[in-house]
């Protein structure tokens, strides 16, 4: 029974740490619904503890009543009820006032989050991944990505929400709350970091069967940082260098790679799925489901399918030289 309690206390504190975690309060917003949480975690406690209480001395006088032979008593109780039910309607009213003005609140504090957003994006859903795109008012300058965010921390950043095929919901626990993304609508989100780490989104609204592996890498970073990444990003992919690497580039631009996928600087120009100019610089493979490693690398090239069944990347059949290249040119695109 010992071990039993431990193991569910680990189970549930281990809910609470980490890159996805509502409780973690590294964004404005993610605070605000902290403190609102704790109210009225404290309101309703304490409502079921004066409930509780009450029933407990009720059931313990009628008890110790029961004993003493005169019913006359026990009926006799009209002119306490009515002082008893006043107070309890006075203690109602009040911690249903205290809540509803704390909600106000948080919804006006969360409201102001990003008023004046330095960073601003669109992140567009897909089954099963995010597309990324920095907007910036020279277009030249605007950052494509996929599957992770970087954002400088303590500046807000106003993110423009949308779906490609059906509704997902776009939810960074550590930093705020959810919001959909809904096919012909757009819905946006505010993000304001205030600690510097690595967190994770995932979607939470059911959206196929590979709902689950569609996951997020967001970085918050210090200024100085987030501007290195973005230049970065905004450079064309490398040249190939190594002859691994040029025949994988090959065989990407001369397949049905191309027709999909962008990288930006080489013939490659699709975009039906995620932009790959920078692909190695990324924490995960397909948004989420892998490590970024050339193991997993390679085991995604030769078969998408058996790693994320139903993901709209094919299984192409092809040599395991032509896996071994294509992975050395992949793996070079930092
Ligand atoms: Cu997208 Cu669930």
């Amino acid at each position: 029974m010992r071990r039993l309690a431990a193991l569910a206390c680990a189970f549930a504190l281990s809910g609470c740490e980490g890159v996805q975690n509502a409780l973690g309060g590294q964004g404005a917003e993610s605070a605000n619904f902290i403190r609102l949480f704790t109210a009225f975690m404290v309101v309703c406690t304490l409502m079921y503890l004066i409930i509780g209480g009450a029933l407990a001395v009720a059931v313990w006088r009628r008890r110790r009543e029961a004993l003493v032979v005169d019913d006359r008593r026990h009926h006799d109780t009209s002119s306490k009820v009515g002082p008893a039910l006043a107070i309890w309607t006075v203690l109602i009213v009040a911690g249903l006032t205290a809540l509803t003005i704390a909600s106000f609140f948080t919804d006006r504090f969360n409201a102001a989050v990003a008023r004046n957003p330095k960073i601003k994006l669109t992140v567009t859903a897909n089954q099963w991944w995010w597309d990324v795109k920095y907007t910036t008012a020279d277009s030249s300058k605007s950052v494509h990505t996929a599957n992770e965010i970087h954002l400088p921390v303590g500046e807000a950043a106003e993110v423009t929400l949308k779906s490609n095929d059906v509704i997902h919901s776009f939810w960074i626990p550590n930093l705020a709350g959810k919001q959909d993304l809904i096919p012909g609508r757009t819905t946006d989100a505010q993000l304001l970091p205030r600690q510097v780490g690595l967190y994770r989104g995932q979607c939470a609204e059911f959206c196929g069967v590979e709902h689950a592996l569609m996951a997020l890498n967001v970085t918050v970073e210090g200024k100085a940082d987030f501007q290195r990444w973005y230049a970065a990003q905004l450079q064309p992919a490398t040249t190939p260098a190594s002859p691994d690497q040029v025949a994988g580039y090959g065989y990407f631009i001369g397949r049905e790679c191309a027709t999909c996928h962008n990288i930006s600087g080489t013939p490659a120009s699709g975009q039906v799925a995620p932009d790959l100019t920078h692909f190695a610089s990324r924490r995960s493979i397909a948004a989420g489901s892998l490590p970024m490693n050339s193991a997993n690398l390679h085991a995604w090239i030769r078969d998408p399918q058996r790693l994320k069944p139903g993901t709209h990347m094919p299984t192409i059949a092809m040599s395991q030289r032509d896996a071994e290249a294509l992975t050395a040119y992949l793996g070079s695109l930092r």
